[in-house]
């Protein structure tokens, strides 16, 4: 079959680019006809290597009604009408916030020393009064203590987000965004840095690993030029950068809050906080190699997608017009107000995107577009049928050198319903990882997505990426432990993916290449 002539020759790809890495010692072995096995890696993770899970508030808490997505959710942009966490429905979420004890329990029992998640402005802060007069409701906060007290209690790291595409509808009202416009009104960076500033100082004591926004140029490209988030636009280029430029100038103004005001040490480290992004970070290939433009357009995706973000976080560069300098208007060269604001780079990966040039010159920078349908390619797929690549991971990374800052890789996982391909995909992204590592990337934690299955934004419920599978049609919405999770719990415990795992797992079964969830852009 032509897949496995493609899965042949990765597995040879693969094996060149094993044998080259600082961290291989045997001779890579190969099992049998369709099974790579590759060499073994000396140097194992780090004794303080954080191994976590990572959630969003939306995806698996209860009742945020008052948010945009909610509205979203009301005028039937989800697939299948499901909704988040709506309390009337057989079909809600994962209710994390009755089972995050229990949850937190099934964590460190794999192992697990950290969990990032969002603590939702929507649910602390109903209206803009409360948040002015540091007003919090008082069961948000009794709650999201709670979370955090049950994290301290069992050795858990917090990693926490104060930003993760969903705003209240008094900063993002999708019915009136003229007066309530969220990232494209610029006083949603001061409401922003009010709530970086509130967060800091409620929680310092607790956190030390804070990320402000979660994938901002995902935000930006499905809310603005692809139309599946909130508020639906599509390609409107100039707002999209103006989204944009405000989301880099509202992380700067939260990381400068967030230092301000966060001056406790939470692990004896000497920093009290450690702040970035969480960046989604994906390769990009052209759809016809052979064709320049597909290449170019390729190549300004990856850059929009990868860098922008870090660029101006990291240096206070922007280059407005892309075109490679920084002297045109609206550029930016090393702006003192932006420059220096990144602590370490958080770093999302799920996989590769082919881009196709669109050939609309009115849409520049934006001139080609991913494809996420059924494509011909040599890589296995997941069920939202994105191409499995995991040798991109060690890509990212490579891309990321430059920055010279310490890693973690905030999100990575595969939506995977029948529990087919979850431990296949995980082996090989940490045997990338590791061997990253061992050639010298400085990365300090790994958070699988995610710890429950969970809302999959405008996908709804098809697609589950959990460690633990939830059964959404019972009231007490129980939990059930994967394979993939016992394997975690394995590499966790072993600090190295043994190339044993390889031999053990079957292939990625070729049917999900069918029976996949509607296809749904990340970018
Ligand atoms: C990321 C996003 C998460 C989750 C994940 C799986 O882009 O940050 O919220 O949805 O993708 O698709």
């Amino acid at each position: 079959m032509q897949k496995n002539l493609f899965r042949l020759v990765l597995a040879g790809a693969l094996a060149l680019v094993g044998c080259g890495g600082g961290g291989g010692d045997d001779p890579a072995v190969d099992a049998g006809a369709d099974v790579y096995v590759p060499p073994a890696i000396s140097k194992p993770f780090p004794a303080d290597f954080l191994w976590g899970t990572a959630t969003a508030a939306y995806q698996v808490e209860t009742g945020l009604d008052g948010t945009d997505w909610h509205q979203w959710e009301q005028k039937g942009k989800v697939i299948d009408g499901d909704k988040s966490g709506a309390p009337d429905r057989a079909d809600d979420g994962p209710a994390m916030e009755t089972h995050y004890a229990a949850d937190l329990d099934r964590a460190r029992a794999l192992g697990n020393n950290t969990y990032r998640f969002e603590m939702a402005m929507a649910r602390l802060f109903p209206t803009r009064a409360a948040l002015t007069s540091a007003t919090p409701d008082p069961t948000a906060l009794a709650y999201y203590r709670a979370l955090l007290a049950a994290c301290k209690s069992r050795g858990i790291v917090p990693m926490v987000t104060l930003h993760h595409f969903v705003w209240p509808t008094w900063i993002h009202d999708v019915d009136d965004v003229a007066t309530k416009g969220g990232w494209a009104s610029e006083s949603t960076i001061t409401d922003f840095t009010n709530f970086a500033t509130w967060s800091a100082k409620t929680f310092g004591a607790d956190v030390d690993l804070w990320v402000t926004i979660n994938e901002p140029m995902v935000y930006v490209i499905n809310g603005y030029l692809g139309g599946q988030f909130p508020p639906g636009n599509f390609l409107q280029v100039e707002k999209a950068l103006t989204v944009a430029y405000n989301m880099i100038e509202g992380h700067a103004r939260a990381y400068d809050a967030i230092h301000a005001n966060d001056t406790m040490d939470a692990d004896g480290d000497g920093k009290p906080a450690l702040v970035s992004i969480a960046n989604h970070n994906r390769v990009m290939q052209p759809k016809n190699p052979a064709d320049a433009m597909d290449r170019r357009a390729a190549e300004l995706l990856q850059k929009l997608s990868n860098r922008v973000f870090f660029d101006a976080a990291t240096g206070g560069n922007i280059d407005k017009n892309f075109d490679g300098d920084y002297d045109d208007p609206g550029d930016k060269k090393a702006d003192p107000r932006l420059m220096n604001r990144m602590d370490y780079l958080g770093v999302n990966y799920y996989g590769l995107a082919v881009v196709q040039y669109i050939g609309n010159e009115n849409s520049f920078p934006v001139i080609g577009i991913p494809r996420f349908e059924l494509l011909e390619t040599p890589w296995d797929k997941t069920e939202f049928n994105w191409d499995i690549y995991p040798q991109g991971l060690r890509e990212v990374l490579d891309e990321m050198k430059g920055y010279q800052l310490p890693i973690y890789i905030t999100e990575n996982g595969i939506a995977d319903r029948d529990e087919e391909q979850r431990s296949r995909f995980l082996v090989e992204h940490l045997y990338e990882l590791q061997r990253a590592m061992a050639d010298g990337i400085d990365v300090r934690g790994y958070y699988h997505w995610s710890l429950v299955d969970n809302f999959e934004w405008s996908a709804g419920y098809c697609p589950r990426f959990g460690l633990y599978a939830v059964d959404f049609s019972k009231p007490d919405k129980p939990r059930s432990e994967g394979a993939a999770a016992r394997l975690y719990q394995r590499i966790i415990a072993e600090r190295t993916v043994s190339p044993d795992l390889f031999r053990t797992l079957p292939p990625y079964p070729l049917q999900l290449y069918e029976e996949s969830c509607p296809v749904l852009s990340p970018l």
